[in-house]
């Protein structure tokens, strides 16, 4: 999932490209490249980060007032100088940059090659490109008219920036799939995959919709469908200040976003949960209300940490609503020809908006006559528009690539939303209600007693750094929680780590169990605490490194633990927003003491927008 960064104006393009391509580098960093007219094509291109571009441009003649950018996250032909984008066409006269996949790039990149067509790449922008071009020639067109005819011809997603040598006064952008914003400046136009790039020079924006044409000039936006019908740019104002994509004086976004979870929950529950009357005032929920009481299932959607988020919903929503739920990897759930029954309601939880399994999974579901509700976090992403209606989680801008705020927002979000519905379906009763609101709202507090354990996290990293694998357990709530920390681990600090139902365990992984295993157990005080205590009697049999998650005043884990971190007592329905916390510190602390970049791990992006 690629970051695209297109200026036109008054100012010198380089540097306001360079500096957005630094902001949307948690979007992929195998290689980066910046192409400028001025007085002819230049364009420059190298592997690995953006800082190493900047590098190579020591010196070079990078002025001009028109420029593209890109950093890569490499889908087709591997990370190298060559597959970096811009490419360039084979008359030389275009140049464009991609974030996408073209699915049928190989038939037509064989029609180019019979017509004697050259490729320096291994991708498939490339064959994009060059088959515009020849649509031009052969058409005598313009370029806008060749990219329309090309647009019609190809299937995938993309967002692509083009510029043409002999017109330094136009950016030609489109899309379909992938996010493409235009920040609307005085006498200049800003592009890029998403706002952050933008936000420093102006907060007025439009974010272009799927198979739009954006043709983009100084003083000129145009949008157009593929039908070359006008449309009316639709101008929204940025709710983002530039401080939330600072790092705000820590080392690494990671660690800020964890540390910055008592507010991010708080700003979740703040205007819409008032625990002293009891009442939660979710309007964006509140229209769709009685298809959720009365829907014959809710089906949650999602990947990665999201998909955990609605794992614990799952127990949340039947326990507290009586309604059955079902949980689906979007990526399966798109391609498993789903069965879809008229009144089901699909959550789709993300945190980008972007990423491209959910929303085809959600595409699809619509499609067939479901409700769909978003709880995203990326305010006006393409998620958040294909949705009936849905819940941001105001957790603000998340630079870092593994998910952390965003995570505990969407369980504050989801309680929210299950609560109301069940207090309006009378599921449960006013006492239980008004328990659990004021649980919800003590979480923040209670999140930032956590955080005091940092430096003992820390020390805990530094024991065991040197691990070969992981196992992490839980029970009931605890368990998706369980995979969480897990999955945090292994994005972080590239250990091999494994989450699963404690009691699984004895069905096979125990044999995984000798004194070089360590078992986080996820074990805060619950309906099923005694039961993961014997669990934990299980590993230590084995001589298993055992290390808790526990709440306060529990005396009988202790014993059984070489290392245990304490949080503070919590209702089991609001308790994974505090027993995940230890486990992101973790994976933090042991990707740093092995001395990974934890805000860019290898091979990962922020938003994967491809399927
Ligand atoms: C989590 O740390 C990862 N970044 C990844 O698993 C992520 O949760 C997944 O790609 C889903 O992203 P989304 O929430 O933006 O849809």
């Amino acid at each position: 999932m690629c970051g695209i960064v297109g200026y036109i104006g008054t100012r010198d393009a380089y540097p306001v490209i360079l500096k957005g391509l630094k902001r949307l580098e948690y979007r992929g960093y195998d290689s980066a490249g910046v192409a400028l007219i001025n007085g002819g094509l230049k364009v420059y291109k190298k592997k690995g980060r953006v800082a190493d571009l900047e590098e190579i441009l020591i010196g070079k003649a990078v002025s001009g007032h028109i420029g593209i950018g890109h950093t890569r996250w490499a889908t087709h032909g591997e990370p190298s100088d060559r597959n970096a984008h811009p490419h360039v066409s084979n008359s030389g006269s275009f140049a464009m940059i991609h974030n996408g996949i073209i699915e049928n790039y190989a038939q037509i990149k064989n029609e180019l090659l019979k017509k004697g067509c050259t490729f320096k790449s291994d991708t498939d922008t490339e064959v994009l490109l060059n088959f515009i071009e020849d649509i031009k020639r052969n058409n005598e067109g313009t370029l806008e008219e060749a990219l329309r005819y090309a647009l019609k011809r190809i299937t995938g997603a993309y967002c692509i920036l083009l510029i043409d040598k002999d017109d330094p006064h136009t950016i030609i952008a489109a899309r379909k799939g992938s996010p493409l914003v235009i920040g609307i400046g005085r006498h200049e136009h800003f592009l890029a995959s998403d706002a952050s790039p933008i936000v420093e020079y102006t907060k007025e924006v439009v974010y272009v919709n799927d198979y739009e044409i954006a043709i983009v000039r100084a003083d000129e936006l145009i949008l157009k469908n593929l039908g070359n019908e006008k449309q009316t740019p639709f101008i929204t104002k940025l709710d983002m200040e530039l401080a939330a994509i600072e790092k705000g004086g820590y080392d690494h976004f990671m660690l800020k976003e964890i540390f910055e979870q008592p507010q991010t929950i708080y700003d979740c529950l703040r205007g819409r949960l008032d625990a002293d009357k009891g009442t939660i005032t979710m309007s964006g929920i509140q229209q769709y209300a009685e298809q959720i009481m009365h829907a014959p299932r809710i089906i949650m959607i999602a990947c990665g940490t999201s998909w955990h988020a609605g794992l614990v919903a799952e127990y949340i929503f039947e326990e507290l609503c009586r309604i059955p739920v079902e949980v689906e990897y979007a990526s399966e759930f798109r391609y498993r020809h789903p069965v879809i029954n008229k009144g089901d309601v699909i959550i789709a939880i993300s945190q980008s908006g972007e990423t491209a399994d959910t929303l085809v999974a959600i595409e699809t579901a619509k499609e067939q006559g479901a409700i769909i509700l978003g709880v995203l976090n990326v305010v006006g992403s393409s998620i958040a528009r294909v949705s009936h209606a849905g819940a941001y989680t105001h957790a603000g801008p998340e630079i870092g690539v593994a998910s952390t705020k965003a995570f505990t927002a969407q369980l504050a979000v989801l309680t929210m939303i299950a609560l109301k519905i069940a207090h309006q379906k009378k599921a449960i009763d006013e006492e239980r209600y008004h328990v659990l609101c004021k649980e919800l709202m003590a979480v923040p507090d209670k999140v930032a007693i956590v955080l005091e354990q940092n430096d003992n996290i820390k020390k805990l990293a530094e024991k065991y750094k040197d691990a070969y694998d992981f196992l992490y357990l839980g029970r009931g709530y605890n368990f998706p929680v369980a995979l969480e920390g897990a999955l945090k681990l292994k994005e972080i600090s590239y250990i091999h780590a494994e989450g699963y139902p404690a009691a699984e365990m004895k069905h096979g992984p125990i044999a995984l169990v000798d004194e070089t295993l360590p078992v986080v157990f996820v074990a805060t005080k619950d309906a099923y605490h005694q039961k993961i205590v014997s669990n934990m009697q299980e590993i230590k049999a084995r001589k298993g490194k055992v290390i808790s998650i526990i709440t306060e005043g529990d005396e009988v884990s202790p014993a059984l633990s070489d290392d245990v971190v304490i949080v503070p007592p919590a209702d089991e329905i609001v308790a994974p927003m505090l027993s995940v916390i230890p486990l992101q510190l973790l994976a933090y602390y042991i990707g740093i003491a092995k001395g990974y970049d934890v805000d860019k791990p290898r091979n990962l992006a922020k938003s994967v927008t491809v399927e």
